[in-house]
C-alpha cells in the first residue's frame, strides 16, 4: 500500500486499498493544511471544547480528578442584567453624594447577579449530601490572593475536627474594570479549579456593596447547602481558631443548627456615621436619626443554618443597606430575633493590660475564637505556634465561652 506519491498536479496523500476494491482517496496539502488551521483555530478560540472534561483538585484525595459540571451550570436561566435606577438622582441632595454613595443608590435595588463560579456539589449531591458541621464562610476581594492561599494553609484548611466536617467558600464579586478584571477573574477560575473553594457572582466589588454579597450568598445556601449546621462568617483578614469554634458549638446543648444562634462581639446602640470623610458615611437620606439594631461585627461572627435561613428570608422584604453587619442586624431584628455576645470573638481589636504582654501571645490566641486583624504572615506565624505541642502557657486558663455568660 502506497500512502505518498508524487504526481504532475503536486504531492498527494493517497491510500490505496484496491483489495477491498475501495475508492481511493486524495487529500492535496493545500486542502490538509486548511483543515489543519481550522482545528488549530477552533482550539485557540475555545480550548476547553476539545479537552473536557476539566479535571478539578480533589482536596481529600489530594490528586486532580475529572471534572464534572462544576464551573457554571448553563441549564440554569441566568437573571436579567439589572439596570440603573435613575429615578435614585431624584433623592435631595444627591448631586452632593460620593460616587460610593451615588452608585450604590443607582443600583440599590439590583439582587440577582450571575454567577461566574458557583460549587454545585460542595455540600454533596441530592442524593447523598454531606453532613457538613461548620461552613467557613469568608469575604474575599479578588485580589487578595495571598490571604487566600495563608488561610488554605492554617484555618480555613477543610479538614475534620472532632468527627465534625469543616469546610470552606471564599465569596467574590469582580475587581477592577478592563485587562485588570479579566486577569482577576482569572486567577479566581485557577483558584477555582484547583480549590473547590470559590464562589464568585457578576458584580463589581466595592464597600458599599457587601451587603449585595452577602445577600447572594445566602440565596446559594438556601439552594445549594440548606443542611449545613452552623456557619462562620467573616473577613480574610481575621485569625479564626477554627477548632475551638468547633468545640464551642458541638458544647451546645440542644442545638444542632435547627435552632437560632447568632453570636459574635455584640455592637449596641450605634448611630450611622454623619462624618462625610468616613468610609463609613452614611448621609440622613439613606437612614433617619435612630439608633441601629443590635448587630455583631462583621469580621467575623458564628450562626446556625435555622438563623441563616431566617435572614434570608427577611433580606426579601428589606431594602438594601450598605453596611453590611448592620443590615443583617436589621434582618434579625425584623424576624424579632438578637445576636448573643460570645467573649471569644474579637472584631474591634483588642485590650492588653501591660505593655510588657506580647499582643500575639499565642497562649492568649489559644482560648480565643476569633480576632481582628492580621496579615497572611501573621496568621501563618500564630497558627503555627498555637498548635505547637511544645507552647508552654502559664496556667491552664479556661476557656472564654466556659467561663462568661
Ligand atoms: C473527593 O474525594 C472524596 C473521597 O473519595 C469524596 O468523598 C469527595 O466527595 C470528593 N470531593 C469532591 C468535591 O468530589
Ligand atoms: C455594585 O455592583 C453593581 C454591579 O456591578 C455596580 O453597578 C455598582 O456600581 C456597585 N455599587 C457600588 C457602591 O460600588
Ligand atoms: C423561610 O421561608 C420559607 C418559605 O417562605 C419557609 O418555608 C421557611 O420555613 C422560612 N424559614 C424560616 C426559618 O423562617
Amino acid at each position: 500500500m502506497r500512502i505518498f506519491s508524487w504526481s504532475s498536479r503536486g504531492f498527494y496523500t493517497r491510500c490505496s486499498c484496491q483489495a477491498n476494491n475501495m475508492k481511493r482517496f486524495y487529500f492535496s496539502v493545500p486542502f490538509t493544511l486548511l483543515l489543519g488551521t481550522l482545528v488549530m483555530c477552533v482550539y485557540f478560540k475555545d480550548p476547553d471544547k476539545l479537552f473536557e472534561p476539566k479535571p478539578f483538585y480533589n482536596v481529600t484525595q489530594n490528586k486532580f480528578l475529572q471534572k464534572e459540571e462544576d464551573v457554571v451550570s448553563h441549564t440554569e436561566a441566568l437573571p436579567q442584567k439589572c439596570e440603573q435606577d435613575m429615578s435614585a438622582a431624584k433623592l435631595p441632595g444627591f448631586a452632593l453624594f460620593s460616587d460610593q454613595i451615588q452608585s450604590f443608590l443607582y443600583y440599590r435595588h439590583c439582587r440577582s447577579f450571575p454567577m461566574i463560579l458557583d460549587l454545585p456539589h460542595k455540600c454533596g449531591r441530592p442524593n447523598t449530601p454531606e453532613d457538613i458541621f461548620l461552613l467557613l464562610v469568608i469575604k474575599s476581594h479578588p485580589k487578595n490572593f495571598e490571604h487566600r492561599e495563608v488561610l488554605r494553609k492554617t484555618w480555613a484548611k477543610e479538614r475534620m475536627h472532632n468527627g465534625k466536617w469543616i469546610r470552606t467558600v471564599f465569596i467574590a464579586g469582580t475587581g477592577g474594570s478592563g485587562f485588570v478584571k479579566k486577569r482577576m477573574n482569572k486567577l479566581l477560575a485557577l483558584e477555582h479549579q484547583l480549590y473547590n473553594d470559590i464562589l464568585q457572582w457578576d458584580f463589581d466589588e466595592s464597600f458599599f456593596n457587601l451587603t449585595l454579597k452577602q445577600i447572594l450568598f445566602f440565596e446559594w445556601l438556601d439552594r445549594r447547602c440548606p443542611q449545613v449546621r452552623f456557619l462562620m462568617n467573616g473577613d480574610d483578614d481575621v485569625f479564626a481558631h477554627t477548632e475551638n469554634m468547633v468545640d464551642y458549638l458541638q458544647s451546645l446543648k440542644n442545638n444542632d443548627g435547627s435552632k437560632h444562634l447568632f453570636a459574635g462581639h455584640v455592637i449596641r446602640n450605634a448611630y450611622p456615621i454623619r462624618a462625610r470623610w468616613s468610609k463609613y458615611y452614611i448621609p440622613y437620606q439613606i437612614h433617619k436619626k435612630a439608633p441601629y439594631p443590635p448587630y455583631c461585627g462583621g469580621g467575623g461572627y458564628i450562626l446556625s443554618r435555622y438563623t441563616a435561613s431566617i435572614i434570608y428570608n427577611m433580606s426579601r422584604t428589606i431594602e438594601i443597606y450598605p453596611i453590611d453587619d448592620v443590615y443583617i442586624g436589621m434582618c434579625l431584628a425584623a424576624a424579632k430575633r438578637g445576636p448573643v455576645i460570645h467573649m471569644g470573638v474579637k472584631t474591634l481589636g483588642w485590650y492588653i493590660p501591660s505593655q510588657n504582654l506580647d499582643k500575639y501571645d499565642p497562649c492568649y490566641m489559644k482560648e480565643l475564637l476569633l480576632i481582628h486583624k492580621f496579615s497572611p504572615a501573621e496568621i501563618f506565624v500564630m497558627w503555627n505556634e498555637v498548635h505547637n505541642p511544645k507552647l508552654q502557657c502559664g496556667l491552664r486558663q479556661k476557656k472564654w465561652w466556659n467561663v462568661v455568660k
